[in-house]
């Protein structure tokens, strides 16, 4: 079974309130996509890994990842657009399976992704990394109408593992119909596809906001004794 890694990090980080990138941000003396691509090459199972990175981006190409030998294609509009372009350039060799994980998650690690890995091909079914939702959820907009019971409510991370052709097929259709897609198990569950949750870490945080840098920051300080 051949698997690629696909890294969506084309995003301009517009929640960061900065004028570069959350990827190019530094954590210790590596950007967050170094962090998160060389949690991506200790996984023995991935074959190939490919990062989707913007026409204009001005920082990929000051990194030195030679030791990592990452492919990189264009990115597009949305986080979709780019995981889509990265899926369609490997088309004359397309790999078995495809692991997405998203340029702003360094924390993740690496036995989840194994154990993601290992769940879906024992299952034969696509899957994503989530967490069970901690906090009591509110619906409402300036006030709650209604509390969410939460026993059946998980927090949808990255990785997210999928048949190559199945992702593929179910993003075409997706960006046919218009479909909101924010992750790739909503198109996989738009084309009526299970996704299979399998428990992960929750420090496995998205770096979106400059609180979420600051706890990624520290969390990696952890990580690294
Ligand atoms: O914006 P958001 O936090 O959802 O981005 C998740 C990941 O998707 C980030 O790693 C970001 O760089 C990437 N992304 C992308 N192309 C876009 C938008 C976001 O690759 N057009």
């Amino acid at each position: 079974i051949t698997i690629a890694a696909v890294v969506p990090a084309a995003g301009v980080g517009a929640r960061m309130g900065l004028n570069h990138p959350k990827q190019y941000l530094k954590i210790g003396d590596k950007t967050v996509l170094e962090h998160t691509l060389s949690k991506l090459a200790n996984v023995p199972r991935l074959d190939k890994i490919y990062v989707a990175v913007s026409e204009t981006d001005g920082y990929f190409a000051a990194l030195d990842l030679s030791a990592l030998a990452v492919t990189r294609v264009t990115g597009g509009k949305e986080r979709a657009d780019s995981v889509l372009n990265a899926l369609l350039a490997m088309q004359n060799t397309p790999p078995d399976w495809v692991l997405v994980h998203d340029a702003a998650r360094p924390l993740v690690e690496v036995s989840d992704i194994t154990n993601l890995i290992e769940q879906c091909l024992t299952h034969q079914e696509g899957g994503i990394l989530a967490s069970k939702v901690k906090d009591t959820i509110k619906r409402g907009t300036s006030h709650s109408e209604e509390t969410v019971p939460r026993e059946t409510l998980w927090q949808a991370l990255t990785p997210q593992f999928f048949p190559y052709q199945q992702l593929l097929t179910a993003l075409q259709q997706a960006r046919q119909n218009k479909l909101q897609v924010t992750d790739e198990a909503s198109a996989i569950e738009q084309a009526g596809q299970p996704v299979r949750l399998v428990s992960g870490r929750s420090d496995n945080i998205k770096i979106t906001t400059p609180e979420d840098y600051a706890l990624a920051s520290f969390l990696m300080s952890q990580q690294s004794k």
